[in-house]
């Protein structure tokens, strides 16, 4: 560009200066006028004044009745951030309740979980029971983005309270994100139905969803992230909390000295399905274990899931519905396989995103909590309940090959440990890891 063209850029830059001041000069002006009218609500500057003024959206307020919502059609999938191997794109609080971050300084546990589309309805129930808030990560690819928008419509407008203590985040895999077009299915204004947007997925979903591991690691990663109290409760979203443990940990935790390397155990039983009511309190909960129609978590599939809690311990201490939460014991025989579900500060371990799908995602990362020396201590008389016992014929052929793949990799993982913390505890050093039944 020659001289004599900036000479005459800057005399155009410069009278573009002057056109801009003077449209300020009026903007002020006329927006003055308009914050003195009594009616008016405050307008943020980016406003035209010609445009009538409006209190909808107002600050700190969603809009409500009648109108549409759906914040994650507004998503722009093309960003996002990237996982650790480039694989799944990760989107935080695309959709947040209007207590969620309230809730998040008056409570001291936030219970985090993570879903699959086909599950996403197990969450009503665990919300109906924790009344505190929740994070969950949800999975999505090809056409269940446009599913996962209809149920968040559905929960904000059927389910509002429900709705106003979540904070939502997705997970898309790279091969098959997920995308946004078409409306909305009817049910997601349809408050007389439970949804299960999963039935109205495309085949070819289906069939992509089949064929690939679900990285339940980077799910929990995602819904541990996003919390805010001082203590997060990670469960899987088929695990339902008793009633009113949000209340009974906030008043535990008020009078429990600080602890940075404890992790408290909530026992877990699976309960038979003809069992038609949650039990309401510890005694009916171990009334039940006595017929037999409440079990361990995963008892029958895999005893050292929660062998080391010691239910019998747990059931012979007593506790019933008037005792406060408190702890019941230490968990004093620690075994590689335990994978109890704890309440613990969000400084734990990281879940190792490497193991995907089925076998060794929670019993590697709290491996290493016992490595750096966590103390587990079971509470008592909260518990978690699993609808239905499990039994090992039901599981499918993939999911054995899944468990063989992070097999093989727990190989490499427990050499990392070991060059970490240079302790080998439970001599895991001498012997490669055994498959593990699940
Ligand atoms: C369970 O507790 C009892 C004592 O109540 C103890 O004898 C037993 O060894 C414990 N079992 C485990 C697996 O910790
Ligand atoms: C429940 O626990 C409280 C406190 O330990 C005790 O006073 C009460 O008798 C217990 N009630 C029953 C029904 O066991
Ligand atoms: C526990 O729940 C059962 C069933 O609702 C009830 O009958 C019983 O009184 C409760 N027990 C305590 C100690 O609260
Ligand atoms: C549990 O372990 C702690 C150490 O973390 C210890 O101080 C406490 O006495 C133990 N409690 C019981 C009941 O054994």
């Amino acid at each position: 560009m020659g001289i004599r063209n900036k000479g005459r850029d800057w005399r155009f830059q410069w009278s573009m200066v002057m056109i801009a001041a003077a449209a300020l000069v009026a903007y002020n002006a006329v927006a003055n006028l308009w914050l003195l009218h009594p009616a008016s609500c405050p307008i943020p500057p980016t406003i035209p004044p010609t445009e009538p003024p409006t209190c909808e959206p107002c600050f700190g307020k969603v809009s409500s009745a009648g109108a549409d919502y759906d914040p994650i059609y507004t998503l722009d999938l093309r960003l996002g951030r990237w996982d650790g191997s480039r694989s799944y794109k990760i989107f935080d609080n695309v959709a947040v309740g209007e207590l969620y971050s309230e809730m998040s300084t008056n409570y001291h546990v936030c219970l985090a979980t993570q879903s699959s589309i086909e599950r996403l309805h197990e969450l009503l129930r665990i919300a109906a029971h924790w009344t505190g808030p929740i994070s969950v990560a949800v999975f999505v690819a090809g056409d269940e983005m446009r599913l996962l928008r209809a149920f968040t419509t559905w929960l904000y407008k059927c389910q509002p309270e429900i709705y106003s203590r979540l904070a939502l985040h997705i997970i898309m895999p790279a091969e098959k994100p997920g995308y946004n077009d078409g409306s909305l299915p009817k049910w997601a204004r349809d408050c007389d139905v439970i949804p299960l947007p999963h039935e109205e997925r495309k085949a070819e979903t289906v069939a992509w969803r089949a064929r690939h591991p679900y990285p339940q690691n980077h799910m929990r990663n995602l819904a541990r992230k996003n919390t805010h109290t001082s203590y997060v409760f990670l469960v899987d979203i088929d695990i339902v909390p008793s009633t009113g443990m949000a209340e009974a940990l906030n008043q535990f935790l008020d009078s429990s000295p600080k602890c940075p390397l404890c992790a408290y155990v909530v026992p877990t039983y699976e309960l038979d399905r003809r069992v038609a009511k949650f039990p309401a309190n510890k005694s009916e909960l171990v009334r039940l274990s006595r017929s037999k129609l409440a079990i361990p978590f995963h008892r029958k599939v895999f005893i050292y899931n929660q062998f080391a809690s010691n239910f019998s311990r747990w059931e012979a201490s007593g506790g019933n519905e008037s005792e406060l939460t408190h702890i019941s014991h230490n968990v004093t025989n620690f075994e590689l396989l335990y994978e109890p579900f704890y309440l613990a500060s969000d400084t734990v371990p990281a879940h190792d995103e490497r193991f995907l799908g089925y076998g060794f995602t929670r019993n590697s990362q709290v491996y290493e909590m016992f490595l750096i020396g966590y103390q587990f201590k079971v509470l008592s008389p909260i518990f978690t309940i699993h609808w239905g016992i499990q039994t090992r014929r039901n599981r499918p052929l993939w999911r054995e090959k899944q468990n063989e793949n992070n097999r093989k990799h727990f190989e490499t993982f427990k050499k990392e440990l070991f060059a970490r913390y240079r302790k080998d505890p439970l001599h895991l050093l001498k012997r490669p890891q055994q498959a593990k039944k699940t």
